[in-house]
C-alpha cells in the first residue's frame, strides 16, 4: 500500500509552500516604484509584515540606501504607512 504515503507526502510539500509563500503586495499605486526600489536587496516587504515602532528609523536608512528623491519617498510612505503593522494591541500608530 503506496498511496497513503504519497498523499501525505504530498500534504507535507503544500504546508511547505504555504509557510514560504509571503503575504501578497497590495495593489495600489505605488506598487510598481516599491517593487523597483524597495525590491532590489531584500524581497519588498509587505506593508503589514513591517512593524510601525521603528518605522521611522528603518525607512530613514532604507530611503538612503534606495536613494529615493523626495517624491519618492512620499509616494512610498503613501503606499506602506496605511498598513504598517501594530506593534501591539490595535492602537492606530501615532502621527
Ligand atoms: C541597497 C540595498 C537595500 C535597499 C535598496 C533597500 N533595503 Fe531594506 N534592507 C537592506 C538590508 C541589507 C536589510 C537588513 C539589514 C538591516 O536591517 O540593516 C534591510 C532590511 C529592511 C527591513 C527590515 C528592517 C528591520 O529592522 O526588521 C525593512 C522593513 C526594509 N529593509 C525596508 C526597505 C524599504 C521600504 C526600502 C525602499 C525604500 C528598502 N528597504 C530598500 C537593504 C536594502
Amino acid at each position: 500500500m503506496k498511496r497513503p504515503l504519497a498523499s501525505a507526502a504530498l500534504v507535507w510539500v503544500l504546508s511547505l509552500l504555504a509557510a514560504c509563500a509571503s503575504v501578497p503586495l497590495p495593489d495600489r499605486e505605488g506598487v510598481v516604484l516599491y517593487r523597483k526600489k524597495c525590491g532590489a536587496c531584500h524581497r519588498p516587504y509587505a506593508p503589514q509584515e513591517i512593524r510601525a515602532a521603528g518605522w521611522e528609523k528603518t525607512f530613514g536608512e532604507m530611503r538612503n540606501r534606495a536613494r529615493l528623491t523626495p517624491a519618492e519617498i512620499d509616494e512610498i510612505r503613501r503606499y506602506l504607512e496605511p498598513d504598517l503593522a501594530p506593534s501591539h494591541g490595535s492602537a492606530p500608530p501615532a502621527s
